[in-house]
């Protein structure tokens, strides 16, 4: 029997495991994945290079009328990653300084529904899988499957640091920490589509979970809407 493609929301805290879950279902499912923070994170990059004052609208308009996003495979393993202008700036996006001002330029209006409307139109057939902040409650409202995740915070600023550790040893434990904080702080608190659990969103918390264990998890409630 033929299952029915449907589209996977997934939505959490920074440093959940929203990614591996995704990237896993993607393979799992033969799914789109798309990770819309890669696009805030590219747009925020842009930003930063081209020294963009984005407390200044009529400049952020301007900025982004010459941003184009784009996601493509890579050839060796398969994953998407996120061209910015036609560059893979997939890795420097994971830079902390990225992160630092992220928050703050998803937060601007004009940045969401720019982003909004190119993650919805990458939704329209389904088959997709979705990470983000706001997918299940504004990007796919009405999404089949919407999973929140969370998980302790001291297990998710140690798997964030070592993540960023092996990238830069000189990074420490205690400015990984206070970053998801800031971010989780912005992200939940701000006027746009902040961070919140969608009504209908199934709850995962992966603290004591092994990868293995999560992914068994999703597809069970994959299961019941194909
Ligand atoms: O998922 P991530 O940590 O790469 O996301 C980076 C930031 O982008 C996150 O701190 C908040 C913002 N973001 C958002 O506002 N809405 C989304 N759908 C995805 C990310």
């Amino acid at each position: 029997e033929k299952s029915k493609k449907i589209t996977i929301a997934i939505d959490g805290w920074s440093s959940c495991g929203k990614s591996t879950l995704a990237k896993q279902l993607s393979k799992e499912l033969g799914y789109i994945y798309i990770d819309s923070g890669a696009m805030y994170r590219a747009i925020t990059l842009y930003f930063l290079r081209n020294h963009i004052d984005w407390t200044n609208e009529p400049e952020v308009d301007e900025a982004l009328s010459n941003i184009t996003l784009e996601f493509r495979s890579n050839n060796k393993t398969g994953d998407s990653e996120i061209y910015l202008n036609e560059e893979n700036v997939e890795y420097v996006i994971r830079d902390l300084v990225v992160a630092e001002k992220v928050s703050e330029v998803a937060a601007i209006k004009a940045v969401r529904s720019f982003a909004v409307a190119q993650q919805q139109k990458m939704g329209a057939e389904k088959g997709i899988i979705m990470d983000g902040r706001d997918i299940g409650t504004t990007v796919f409202p009405n999404a089949e499957l919407k999973i929140f995740m969370t998980a302790d915070n001291a297990i998710r600023v140690e798997r964030r640091f070592k993540e960023l550790y092996e990238k830069n040893p000189n990074i420490t434990i205690e400015e990984v920490k206070a970053n998801l904080e800031m971010r989780d702080y912005i992200d939940s608190h701000r006027e746009v589509s902040p961070l919140q659990k969608a009504s209908d969103a199934v709850v995962i918390d992966n603290s004591d979970l092994t990868q293995t264990q999560q992914l068994q998890i999703a597809l069970k409630y994959v299961r019941m809407k194909q």
